[in-house]
C-alpha cells in the first residue's frame, strides 16, 4: 500500500501506514521507547498514564516527543477521589497480609492516597495538547471532551456494551476502543455489573460499528495479521492490541511476568477483581487464587489496587511470578511464536505484513470469485 493509500479514515487522520494501535498498558510495559518506536514504524504508540503524577507524566509525554515526531496517544483512567473507611482497609489488610509476610513484609497499613488525582491528571494532559488521549474506566463530562478537543487532542473512549459507546458518543467522543472479553487486564466497565459485560470482540466490534457511527478501534484478542484482518472486517479502523506488545524488548516488565506469558496457554488467564478491586484478566498464579479465594475481603478500586502495590513490586523486584499481576489477554499462546524481547518496530513490520498477505488472499478469492 503507498503512503497515500490508507486502509481507514483513522489510519489517515494519523498518517498511520499500518492499521495499529499498541494499547496503553499502565505497570511498565509502555515505556517512552515502546511508545516512540511504534509511532516511528507507522502505528500509533499510546502511553498508559494512570499511574503517574501530573509531574512524571509531563516527563514521559517530553521523552516520548524527543524520540518520534510522529502522533501518539496518552491513556487514563476515570476515577474519583477514594475516601475508603478503616473497616474496609482493614479487611482488605487481613487477606493481604499473609502473602506480605510470605515475602518478608510488615503488615501493610492505610494510605494517605490510593490513586493521583484525576483532576490534577487531566488539567496536565489539556497542557501538554498531546495528539491523542484515550480513556477507561468511566466516561467524561462533554465539557471536558470539549477541552481536550479544544487543545487539539482526539477522544477516544473505551467501551465494553453498547450503552458505554451511546455514552461516550453523548459526551462527544472522537472515537471508541471496543474492549472485548478476550482482552487482558482491566475490564473498562463503567455500567452495569462486570460479570454481563464480557462480550467478546467479535460480537462486540459490529455492534458498537452499527450503533455509533463514530471509528471503532477493536481491542480484545487480536495477535497477529489474522486478527487485524478480522477486526477491519468487522467494521473497524484499526486493531488495538496489548498481550502482544508484553514481550516487546522496550516493555520495562519482570522477566517472570515475561516468562509466564511464553509458557501460558488459551485456559491459562481468569477474569477476577481480587487483585485490584475492579475486574482485569490475568494468568492464574498464587496472588490471584489466594486473594480470589477471600472474596469477602476485596476492596474497590483503587483501594485493593494500592493495597497490594507494595506486594507485587516486591515480587517484581526478586522476579517471583507467583505474587505478581500477570495480565494478559486470551490470545497470549499466539504470541510465542515471536521471538523473546522482539524489538517493537520489527513486531509492528511483522504485523504489517501478515495482515496484507491475507488480505491479498482474500482480495484473489473474490477475483475467482467474479470470473
Ligand atoms: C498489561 C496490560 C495493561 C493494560 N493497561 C491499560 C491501561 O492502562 N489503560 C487502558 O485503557 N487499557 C489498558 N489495557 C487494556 C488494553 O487497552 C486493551 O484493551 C487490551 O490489551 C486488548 O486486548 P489484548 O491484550 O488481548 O490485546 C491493558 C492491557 C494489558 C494487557
Amino acid at each position: 500500500m503507498s503512503e497515500h493509500h490508507f486502509v481507514s479514515p483513522f489510519a489517515q487522520r494519523f498518517n498511520l501506514s499500518v492499521p495499529v494501535v499498541q494499547a496503553p498498558m499502565a505497570g511498565g510495559p509502555t515505556s517512552p521507547a515502546m511508545v516512540a518506536a511504534v509511532s516511528n514504524t507507522g502505528a500509533l504508540g499510546f502511553l498508559a498514564a494512570a499511574p503517574f503524577s501530573p509531574e512524571k507524566l509531563a516527563t514521559e509525554v517530553a521523552a516520548i516527543r524527543a524520540l518520534t515526531p510522529r502522533p501518539f496517544g496518552v491513556n487514563l483512567f476515570v476515577l474519583d477521589p477514594a475516601a475508603p473507611d478503616d473497616s474496609t482497609v482493614r479487611h482488605a489488610l487481613a487477606a493481604i497480609d499473609p502473602l506480605r509476610a510470605a515475602l518478608g513484609l510488615p503488615p501493610g497499613h492505610p494510605l494517605e492516597q490510593y490513586a493521583p488525582d484525576f483532576q490534577a491528571q487531566l488539567k496536565m494532559l489539556v497542557e501538554l495538547r498531546v495528539p491523542v488521549v484515550s480513556f477507561t474506566f468511566g466516561v467524561l463530562p462533554r465539557h471536558d471532551v470539549a477541552r481536550l478537543q479544544a487543545a487539539g487532542s482526539y477522544v477516544i473512549g473505551t467501551a465494553t456494551h453498547v450503552a458505554e459507546g451511546l455514552a461516550w458518543q453523548a459526551a462527544g467522543a472522537d472515537a471508541i476502543a471496543a474492549q472485548g472479553a478476550e482482552a487482558g487486564a482491566h475490564r473498562g466497565t463503567f455500567i452495569g455489573e462486570a460479570e454481563d459485560a464480557l462480550i467478546g470482540t467479535m460480537a462486540l466490534v459490529p455492534q458498537l460499528v452499527d450503533a455509533i457511527g463514530l471509528p471503532v478501534l477493536a481491542a480484545g484478542g487480536i495477535m497477529d495479521g489474522r486478527g487485524i484482518v478480522a477486526a477491519l472486517a468487522l467494521g473497524a479502523q484499526a486493531a488495538q492490541m496489548g498481550t502482544a506488545f508484553l514481550n516487546c524488548a522496550e516493555s520495562t516488565i519482570p522477566a517472570a511476568w515475561k516468562a509466564r506469558l511464553r509458557t501460558a496457554s488459551d485456559t491459562a488467564t481468569r477474569v477476577t477483581p481480587a487483585i485490584t478491586g475492579r475486574h482485569a484478566r490475568g494468568i492464574r498464579n498464587p496472588l490471584m487464587q489466594q486473594l480470589a479465594g477471600q472474596p469477602g475481603h476485596i476492596a474497590p478500586y483503587p483501594v485493593q489496587n494500592a493495597l497490594t502495590q507494595e506486594l507485587r513490586q516486591t515480587a517484581g523486584r526478586t522476579d517471583n511470578g507467583d505474587y505478581l499481576s500477570l495480565w494478559s489477554g486470551q490470545g497470549v499462546p499466539l504470541g510465542q511464536k515471536r521471538p523473546l524481547n522482539i524489538p517493537a518496530a520489527l513486531l509492528v513490520n511483522q504485523l504489517d505484513a501478515e495482515w496484507r498477505v491475507i488480505a491479498a488472499k482474500i482480495g484473489a478469492l473474490n477475483h475467482q470469485g467474479e470470473a
